[in-house]
């Protein structure tokens, strides 16, 4: 199974680390205290990643789970949208969700299915 961590914050997290701390980032998105684990994994496939401080310093944490630099943000917070987008596109909006707001950074448009019977 390859499952994909749910987006626990659409921007980078700024952390003022101390030098020599641990940190544990959360990798499935479900903790409250992001960009750090709370033990909300428990019964995921996600495991906290320990990330050590060589110094202090202002450190930018992903908080949306797609970086490739883990625990650090690489920018990958900005493709969600389109992400986002196609997730609409090919499945429709989670249940529950509601008439997407314009502005949300949801498509607001009907769309026609493609294929008619
Ligand atoms: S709460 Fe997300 S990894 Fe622990």
């Amino acid at each position: 199974m390859n499952a994909q961590p749910e987006i626990g914050g659409r921007a980078p997290l700024a952390i003022d680390v101390e030098a020599g701390k641990s940190y544990w980032w959360c990798a499935c998105g479900r903790s409250k205290s992001q960009p750090f684990c709370d033990g909300s994994h428990k019964g995921t496939p996600f495991s906290p990643v320990e990330w050590k401080a060589d110094q202090a310093a202002r450190t930018w944490f992903c908080a949306c789970k797609r970086t490739g630099n883990r625990p650090m943000c690489d920018g990958s917070h900005k493709s969600l949208r389109r992400e986002q987008a196609v997730a609409v596109l090919i499945y429709g909006l989670p249940a529950g969700a509601g008439a997407p707001e314009v502005g949300s950074g949801w498509p607001t448009k009907t769309i026609s299915p493609l294929i008619k019977s």
